[in-house]
């Protein structure tokens, strides 16, 4: 694999237009013009990169999407917010209108490309977030532009590829969220080089069901218990440990809150890791040296259900382990319990970390790998 080009390799910057592909992709409340940015990490994890840019005099022209507006203007999605956010982080600096307002982005399509470098003489991408797109503003500049990656994009390569390539072990992947089917490809990966899997949310329920357990009514995916049995078996001979949830909190068939064992009763469903089980996993963590953590332990929106994320949370923050945390509801979680600075990374990407685990790159890296300047 060649070399990807960093901000250093741009030359001299000063007096020129730098297109910088940042994802802004941020959560918002609310509707229209009263739409509020619920968190700006984002916003503020580019601003290294654009600092670095207008210090030494560039003029900085900053693009993103921002949802899924499907190929058409939507004033729903309008830039607005992020672009009165920006205004007070880094005053002067320009952001265009959301880029999946033009069909021509999620197509890659070569005109729109054409458009966005119009007037522009060099390209950073520090969109970590959207370089698993291949969407003509990630992976059509660096055709023709000189380009780099900037200061985040090229932090998250560092962390995600080290814990690929070369963990610190004890190495052990925490994975929750509901679907195991979403996440199989980096699961095996994962199963490659880690030396413990812990695994909660609802996608226990579909392991869970595989060892013969009763899962009530709770979320599963009867159509992958074959594969957590596969997974069990070769974690099993390779010597590696899947733990599962030795007790569970939910509601039982009358729908009020329970805590039950490993195995639900008929009608019951699961919401959360029981308390043996957040202590459990706790000890694998504290004895871990590197911990990745991706997907919630349970329901954590809902107060009652949010117990097993809380101390997951909290054993990342207290282990002595390189801890990192895959974007998207697990680094929400950690925002809500006010931990996200007690981790050693917390990636600002979901579907992007996850990838670049499994498959060793993204589309948006191996674009910048063939710039002019590479
Ligand atoms: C994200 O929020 O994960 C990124 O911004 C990518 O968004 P997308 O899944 O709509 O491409």
């Amino acid at each position: 694999m060649g070399r990807i080009p960093t901000l250093a390799d741009l030359g001299d910057v000063s007096g020129k237009r730098v297109l910088v592909r940042t994802d802004f992709n941020v959560p918002m409340e609310g509707e229209g013009d009263a739409r509020v940015i619920t968190d700006d990490f984002r916003i503020r994890a580019a601003l290294p990169t654009i600092n670095w840019l207008t210090e030494r005099g560039a003029q900085v022209v900053t693009c993103s999407h921002l949802g899924r507006p499907k190929g058409q203007p939507n004033p729903k999605y309008s830039m607005d917010p992020v672009r009165a956010r920006l205004a007070e982080l880094a005053p002067g600096v320009e952001l265009l209108e959301n880029l999946r307002y033009d069909a021509g982005e999620e197509g890659n399509d070569p005109a729109f490309v054409a458009k966005l470098v119009d007037g522009i003489d060099m390209y950073v991408d520090d969109a970590f977030g959207a370089c698993h797109r291949a969407h003509a503003s990630i992976v059509g500049p660096p055709r023709t532009l000189p380009s780099a990656m900037g200061l985040l994009l090229q932090k998250e390569v560092e962390v995600l590829l080290g814990l690929r390539n070369e963990p610190k072990h004890p190495f052990v992947a925490v994975l929750g969220g509901s679907k195991i089917s979403d996440k199989l490809g980096v699961v095996e990966a994962l199963l490659r080089v880690v030396d413990s899997l812990v695994v909660g949310g609802a996608m226990c329920f579909t392991f869970l069901a595989a060892q013969g357990y009763g899962i009530g009514d709770s979320l599963w995916e009867p159509d992958q218990v074959d594969t957590c049995k596969r997974l069990l078996a070769d974690a099993a001979a390779a010597g590696k440990a899947i733990h599962l949830p030795e007790d569970l909190v939910g509601t039982d068939a009358s729908g009020n809150f329970a805590t039950f064992g490993r195995s639900l009763p008929p009608g019951a469903k699961g919401f959360d890791i029981g308390p043996g089980s957040a202590a459990a996993f706790t000890d694998v963590i504290m004895d871990a040296r590197t911990v990745f953590w991706n997907g919630p332990m349970g329901m954590f929106e809902d107060p009652r259900f949010e117990a097993g994320t809380r101390t997951v949370a909290q054993a990342m923050a207290d282990t002595k382990a390189f801890t990192v945390v895959g974007g998207g509801d697990s680094a929400a979680a950690l925002a809500q319990f006010r931990l996200d600075d007690e981790v050693d990374h917390v990636s600002t990407g979901g579907g992007a970390s996850l990838e670049l685990l499994e498959l060793g790159d993204l589309p948006g890296l191996e674009a910048l790998r063939g710039a002019p300047n590479a």
